[in-house]
């Protein structure tokens, strides 16, 4: 996107260009990941995170009757770090591994570079579309996929609904700036009615794209897909745009194309959406319920078998991490989406 003075922008573009821009994007110019990055997700905490996904996806594959042969794909991922730890489990259930067609939907190239070294010598498909997937049943694993897409906020001011755009004043000077919107149009034309007793409304039409594209699969062809990232389920959906750099808030506006800017899904609005795309189960519970379910601890007893006094407290600290209801125990919700008849519920 060009960037001129006095050019405005819908929230949704501003977002897609500030982490996406192929030059200059956010994520497409540095590996943000780690203590030395801007942040830090689960699979670089604890490698116990990924193992209990890898145990969640052989028991999720277990329940569809083991296909002799399946997709497991990974939504955006990062540094590779999950994907390492899931190949290296799956290395212990030969019958498992000899099914799994593992794939990877990524689209920044620098991080891409990053996950083919971390995760040498493996055999990994990296996709360039979710079409390139033939008709096999499907495990698709998103952490902190959703939030790292860019959405439109609506907001509505005596009841009329505003629309909120960037305003680049010059290159250094942004602001937000609401414009009259015409919701009714807007949700006659995605088949969906999202201002229904809103005040605020936080929508990405991209992740409604994905979340369509990945369940006419999972309806085709079986399986289902687990989302893990930061959210809430209340009803009345709130303004929850953030931008992180260095471990710390930033402002968003100040931030453009240098730090990441996520949101809280609401899965309130992810669980409608769903209702609309046909007859599908989904359930939802807390990071701490579900790692916790998936027996992260009893996990943690045995890797600290033997172990020195200090590492035996790492370990632990960092699963608090993973699992405290102050940390990422609660804010990180794991929502699990099958085929209506599946009904897969291990963690929940
Ligand atoms: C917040 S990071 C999470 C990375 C990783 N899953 C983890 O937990 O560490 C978001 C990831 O999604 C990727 N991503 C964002 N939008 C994407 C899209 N439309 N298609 C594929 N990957 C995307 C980013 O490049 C990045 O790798």
């Amino acid at each position: 996107m060009k960037i001129n003075n006095n050019k405005l922008f819908t929230l949704d573009k501003f977002i897609e260009d500030s982490l996406y821009n192929k030059k200059y994007g956010y994520y497409m110019k540095k590996n943000p990941f780690g203590k030395k990055g801007d942040f830090i997700t689960s699979p670089d905490i604890s490698i116990l995170f990924s193992e209990m996904i890898a145990i969640w996806i052989i028991s999720f594959w277990e329940k569809l009757n083991c296909p002799k042969k399946f997709n497991l794909i990974e939504l955006g991922a990062g540094n590779g770090e999950m994907m390492r730890i899931l190949v290296a489990t799956f290395n212990k259930f030969p019958k498992f591994q000899n099914s799994c067609k593992i794939n990877i939907l990524e689209k920044s190239d620098l991080l891409q570079g990053i996950q083919k070294k971390n995760i040498r010598g493996k055999k990994i498909k990296w996709l360039n579309s979710l079409n390139e997937l033939n008709d096999l049943p499907c495990i698709f694993i998103a952490n902190e996929f959703f939030d790292a897409l860019p959405i439109k906020q609506f907001i509505q001011k005596e009841k009329k609904w505003f629309e909120r755009h960037v305003d680049f004043v010059n290159k250094k000077k942004l602001k937000y700036l609401d414009l009259p919107f015409d919701m009714k149009k807007f949700e006659k034309k995605i088949k969906f009615n999202i201002s229904h007793k809103q005040k605020f409304v936080e929508y990405s039409p991209l992740a409604t794209r994905y979340l369509k594209n990945i369940l006419s699969k999972v309806k085709l062809n079986g399986g289902g897909i687990l989302v893990i990232d930061y959210g809430y389920s209340d009803k009345k959906m709130k303004n929850t745009l953030q931008a992180v750099s260095g471990h710390k808030y930033r402002d968003v506006l100040n931030s453009f194309r240098n730090a990441d800017i996520t949101y809280n899904l609401n899965f309130y609005l992810i669980n409608k959406i769903i209702g609309k795309l046909g007859s599908f189960f989904s359930i939802i519970t807390t990071q701490k319920i579900f790692l916790t379910n998936l027996g992260i601890m009893e996990r943690a007893e045995i890797l600290s078998k033997n172990k020195p006094f200090s590492k035996k407290i790492e370990i632990y600290s960092r699963i608090k991490r993973l699992i405290d209801k102050n940390e990422m125990g609660q804010l990180f919700k794991v929502m699990c989406i099958t085929n209506h008849k599946n009904k897969f519920k291990l963690g929940f």
